[in-house]
């Protein structure tokens, strides 16, 4: 009888030494995947730093932010859509190129120039007291370009 309840009170140790190691792993992980979501929305400032008809380019998050003439915000992919290589911004045209195949991209992201058959993916852009926020979690495709696509402040 005296075997069987220290039987007892040890299988009942490791039992909630077990959840608490349960516990503690799934808190650890849930922290690690809000930690990566919070990292993926890019906090790029308030809308009134950005010329109208301007790119931005924030390589490291992997997008370029262009500010429309109407003021409209489009955070475009820097990934082409052929191949994925990265594109570049050209100066002259105002839109993309990649290095890669030749693909040429309009300024909205629009092919102009295959062999890339798509336009350039965006990612959704928030606004929270007047500060813009470009979520890289999240990667739009498109068939063309809309006006709904853009941002407004
Ligand atoms: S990867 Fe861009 S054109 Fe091929």
């Amino acid at each position: 009888m005296k075997f069987d309840r220290r039987r007892f009170i040890n299988r009942l140790i490791v039992g909630i030494a077990a959840i608490e190691a349960i516990v503690l792993i799934k808190g650890g992980i849930t922290n690690k995947a809000k930690l990566s979501e919070d990292k993926k929305l890019i906090p790029v400032g308030k809308s009134d730093s950005y010329e109208k008809n301007h790119v931005y380019p924030f390589l490291n998050h992997h997008f370029y932010l262009k500010r429309f003439e109407d003021g409209g915000f489009l955070a475009l992919s820097i990934k082409c859509t052929h191949l994925g290589c990265v594109i570049n911004y050209n100066n002259t045209t105002g839109g993309f190129n990649c290095p890669c195949h030749a693909s040429q991209f309009s300024p909205n992201g629009e092919v102009v120039a295959s062999p890339a058959s798509r336009p350039l993916d965006y990612y959704p852009i928030t606004v929270k007291n007047g500060e813009l926020y470009v979520d890289t979690s999240v990667v739009k495709r498109r068939k063309s370009f809309l006006k709904s696509q853009l941002t407004y402040v």
